[in-house]
Formats: structure tokens, sequence, C-alpha cells
């Protein structure tokens, strides 16, 4: 009785699969000019328990398999509600469970506290296309930390990472005397060798006024934290417009 039942169930749910699509919210996403597929961060971090719990506790019956940067794989059902079946409306208990448990599982990164914050107004390069493997790349990951922050899970670093991962293996290496040339341009997060890491991250010295601007953005303070006010990419008129009492500029 109880395998007829899901035999038919799976019969069912045959056409959902073959027509592989997002179901739930649509929360680290983009739309490729087809359809809506999963954008790297979606799956840029890890699981805080083993990824194997996860897909215990979050099965997938996609034909695609789990949510990976670029795929249309339904989201596993139990990411998003205690529904057994899609279309269901959002339970946000199962998302929050899901999202501290099983973030990558569920292709829920994007939303995860180091991947959720502004980029710079105006990044160097396009955030939207970032991999994974730039974010591990010691040539890209500053550039991205005061970038596209929100890219790699850098959006509580204030702008300094350090530029190889694992310098904070070993943290003697920090007052090595024979490793300071190697630790001032790899390792300037966990060896503190950031500019002006002292006081508020990113804000210069104020100028010759003591009243500014109104700030135009609600979102200076984080784009300050990520080098915004410094960032000589911005001409000082850009950094006025948005967040002249943030930067301080007269
Ligand atoms: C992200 O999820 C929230 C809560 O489920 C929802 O309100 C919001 O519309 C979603 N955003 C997108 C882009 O789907
Ligand atoms: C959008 O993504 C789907 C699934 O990965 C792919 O088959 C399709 O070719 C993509 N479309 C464009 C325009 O890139």
């Amino acid at each position: 009785m109880f395998s007829i039942l899901v035999s038919c169930l799976l019969a069912f749910s045959v056409p959902q699969t073959v027509f592989a699509e997002i179901g739930g919210d649509l929360n680290c996403t983009q739309y490729n000019g087809t359809m809506f597929v999963y954008t790297p961060s979606a799956v840029a971090c890890s699981n805080s328990i083993s990824d194997a719990s996860c897909e215990v506790l979050y099965p997938t019956e996609d034909e695609l398999g789990y949510p990976a940067a670029g795929n249309s794989a339904g989201r596993p059902i139990a990411c998003f509600t205690t529904a057994a079946e899609t279309p269901a409306p959002v339970d946000p208990d199962m998302k929050k469970a899901a999202l501290s448990n099983c973030a990558k599982t569920c292709g829920f990164c994007c939303i995860t506290d180091d991947y959720n914050c502004p980029n710079a107004q105006f990044p160097r390069l396009n955030c939207a296309t970032i991999t994974n493997a730039q974010c591990l790349d010691p040539n890209w990951r500053t550039i991205i930390a005061t970038d596209c922050p929100s890219a790699c899970g850098f959006c509580n670093q204030g702008g300094c990472v350090d530029a190889v991962v694992d310098c904070a293996n070993d943290r003697s290496i920090c007052q090595s005397v024979g490793m300071q040339e190697f630790v001032n341009q790899n390792c300037q997060r966990t060896c503190g060798r950031c500019g002006s890491s002292t006081g508020s991250p990113g804000v210069p010295g104020g100028g010759s006024c003591s009243t500014y601007q109104a700030d135009s953005s609600s979102s200076c303070t984080a784009w300050a934290g990520n080098g915004f006010c410094t960032n000589t990419f911005y001409t000082e008129a850009q950094r006025k417009s948005f967040c002249a009492t943030t930067c301080r500029i007269c």
C-alpha cells in the first residue's frame, strides 16, 4: 500500500523534475536570459554540519542534483517549507534552520551574514561573475574584499583580508624577522597590516570643516568598511555625492 502510494507520488512528480525549476523564493539566483539559475555566491560557503548530514536532512529529487553555480536545480523542499510538494509557501523557521546548518546544500549562502552586504557602488569588476577559485586566489582576494565583499563571504572583514588563506595556522610568522616581507604582502588581516586598521575602518582623518553635507546613501557605513572612502578608484566628487558625512569630505 505504502509503496503504491510512493510510486504514485514519484510518477506524479516526474513532470516537475524534468522541467527543473527553482521553487520557493528566488534568493541567491539570477535570470540568465532563459531561466533562473543559482549565482556563484549561492553555494560559495560551507555547511556548518557535514555535507553528508545535510544531504540526509535535505534530500533532493531533482535530476540536476543539488544547487550549483549556474544550474537551475529545484531547491531541496525542506530548505524552505514543511509542505511535501511544490509550489509551497516559504516557512521562515525552515529557512532559518537551513541557513544555520546547511546553507550550501540549500543554495542559500548569499543570505548568510558573511555574504549579505552591499558591494562597492562602482566596483572595478563584475561582482556577479566572481567564482570560488577567485575567492581563494591571492591575486584577486584583496581587490574583491574592497569591491565585492559579498561575493566571497568577506562582509565582516572591513575590506581587509589575508591575500593567502591559512595565515592563521601559525600566527608566530607575524613576529618572525625573516617573514616580514611575506606577511606584509600576504597576511594583512591575521598580522594586522592593513592600512589604518585602527579606529573607524576605511575612514580618513577629518578635513578642515566641522559639518558635512548629509550622506545620500544609507549604506555608507558598510561601504566605508569596504574601503569606499579611501579607494582611489572613486573620485572625490563621487565619494562626496554619496557619503560626504561618513567619509568626512568638506
Ligand atoms: C528572498 O527571500 C525572502 C523571504 O523568503 C523573500 O521575501 C524575498 O522576496 C526573496 N528575494 C528574492 C529575490 O527572491
Ligand atoms: C541558462 O542556464 C541554463 C541551465 O544551466 C542553460 O541551459 C541555458 O543555456 C542558460 N541560458 C543562457 C542564455 O545562458
